[in-house]
């Protein structure tokens, strides 16, 4: 599965929708709670993921404009089920092109989910530029903060994490990518344009009976590894082998650390 495809999207939507921080939902929820209606856009929407975790606490009549570049993740995210006065509108561009074409007009919340990890700080500053420009909130789920606890532990672990890690810092196509300071970068842009943030951990628990995720998450380190070039191939088959039988012997537990953030606007709404 690669890092985008709408199995790995399917896959790991339920422990996205289980992470998400309750507080920040809470916190976005209450601040468009007098709305009769809303017009959300939703950054790289994938399937639709945030649209399906947020739309059943928001006002009943939404529109949801779902930008995304690739068009077969749109497609789908367009032809999903839907509660009753819940509208979409596909808007398929580039986000690092084309990023202002989709906040014109009015919108009441900017949405996004497993996005800022990949993008660049400048990307990030441009966002946060053009949201505090426009005082509009903003809602960011599920970026990574580097943080991974594995159980049992292995000797190769440190590496492949640091591998990780360092793997997560690389151009994602919006130049060099924030990885694991994702988070803490944007709520300090956000705090300097004057707005009000909060922000809660979105972990992915990840329990002895996931083995599917698991196998997938595994998969996905070692060939980050072999990118980064820190372990020797023989030592990363090693290891992936190691864990992959930890795995299917159901004795293998992981926490991925996560950070949602929620930043409004100060004095208004
Ligand atoms: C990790 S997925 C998250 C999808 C969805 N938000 C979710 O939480 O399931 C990242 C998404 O970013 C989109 N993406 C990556 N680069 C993009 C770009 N330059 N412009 C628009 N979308 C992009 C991918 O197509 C993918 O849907």
């Amino acid at each position: 599965m690669s890092g985008f495809s709408p199995e790995w999207l399917a896959l790991r939507e339920p422990y996205d929708a289980r992470a998400r921080s309750p507080a920040v939902l809470d916190a976005v929820a209450a601040s468009l709670s007098r709305y009769p209606s809303i017009r959300i856009v939703d950054l790289a929407c994938g399937t639709g993921s945030t649209l399906r975790a947020l739309a059943p606490r928001l006002p009943a009549q939404q529109n949801w404009r779902l930008a995304d570049n690739d068009l077969s993740l749109l497609a789908r995210a367009t032809a999903m089920p839907r509660p009753a006065g819940v509208t979409v509108t596909a808007v398929p561009l580039d986000l690092n092109r084309d990023l202002e074409a989709v906040l014109d007009g009015p919108v009441d919340l900017i949405t996004a989910s497993a996005l800022l990890d990949l993008v660049s700080e400048e990307w990030l500053e441009r966002l946060a530029v053009e949201t505090a420009a426009r005082s509009i909130p903003f809602y960011a789920a599920l970026s990574y903060d580097g943080r991974i606890e594995l159980d049992p532990s292995d000797p190769f672990d440190a590496a492949i994490v640091a591998a990780v890690n360092a793997h997560q810092r690389t151009d994602k196509g919006f130049g060099p990518a924030l990885g694991p300071a994702a988070a803490s970068c944007a709520i300090a842009r956000f705090e300097k344009f004057g707005y009000s943030v909060i922000h809660g951990a979105s972990d992915w628990v990840i329990e002895s009976d996931d083995r599917d995720i698991q196998m997938e998450i595994f998969a996905g380190w070692a060939s980050a590894a072999r990118e980064i070039d820190n372990l020797s191939l023989a030592d990363t088959a090693a290891w992936l082998t190691r864990r992959r039988d930890i795995v299917t012997a159901g004795r293998s537990s992981i926490c991925v650390g996560h950070v949602d953030v929620f930043a409004r606007p100060m004095g208004t709404r």
